[in-house]
């Protein structure tokens, strides 16, 4: 197993509101996201769970503190390359899924590549094969409507791993699938985890998920810490 870190977040401070009423979500949190292992993040509701991903996917802009990327601070890239580094480098899952809803699955496995301007052969190789290891190989002309909650999220990963970027980010990808679907999901983010040396965040409020982590960080503490 890979000891690599390819992303890390160092003293990470984020907080909200103004002066008074400011509640600091995130207090020079230290986390690193190791490849080939699963990484949970766990919390309650408002523990600041969304708010972490945010930063480590350079959605948001920390107060304080680093995201290091490849060795690279996230936040001093110039918006075009830090477009093109999320791009290539981060998949990201999320709970509802995130499908373009007039898309086939296959269309929305194959966005990120037409993003990072694939050739077109390439594209249809990937999608094929993206596909059939999530067993949807007779799913590729559905679209998201026609397809389970169990399926959408499977499509929701194909498509966080078109580009092949090495580190996906997934808020609560299982919370709105039910028990045996959750398991099976996470089976899957698992299993794709080790064979592709994946560096894997998941966050959750749900202890079949937290059972599957290689590392856990609780982030509730944080949140509730008075100010
Ligand atoms: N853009 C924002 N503006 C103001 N407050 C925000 C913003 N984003 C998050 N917050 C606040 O930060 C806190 C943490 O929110 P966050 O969404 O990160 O929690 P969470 O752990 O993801 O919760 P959930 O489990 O409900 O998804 C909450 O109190 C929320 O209201
Ligand atoms: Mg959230």
């Amino acid at each position: 197993m890979s000891t690599a870190v390819p992303l890390r977040g160092e003293a990470l401070c984020r907080g909200f509101g103004e002066a008074g009423t400011r509640t600091e979500v995130l207090r020079g949190l230290d986390l690193e996201i190791p490849a080939g292992q699963i990484t949970v993040v766990t919390g309650r509701s408002g523990a600041g769970k969304t708010t972490l991903v945010n930063l480590l996917s350079g959605l948001d802009r920390p107060d304080s503190g680093r995201v290091v990327l490849d060795g690279e601070d996230l936040h001093l890239l110039p918006e075009p390359e830090l477009l093109e580094i999320r791009r290539r480098r981060l998949g990201l899952v999320f709970q509802d899924f995130g499908l373009i809803p007039v898309l086939t699955a296959a269309e929305n496995i194959e966005v990120p590549l037409r993003l990072l301007s694939a050739p077109t052969g390439e594209r249809t190789e990937r999608v094929r094969e993206l596909l059939d290891r999530m067993g949807l190989a007779r799913h590729g002309g559905h679209r998201p409507g026609e397809l389970s909650g169990g399926q959408q999220q499977r499509v929701g990963i194909a498509r966080a791993l078109a580009a092949s970027p090495g580190i996906i980010l997934a808020d609560e990808p299982t919370a709105q699938l039910d028990a045996d679907t959750a398991a099976s999901v996470m089976d899957l983010i698992r299993e794709l985890t080790f064979e592709q040396g994946l560096a894997t965040l998941v966050t959750t409020h749900d202890p079949l998920v937290v059972e599957r982590a290689d590392r856990v960080l609780e982030l509730h503490h944080q949140a509730n810490r008075p100010a």
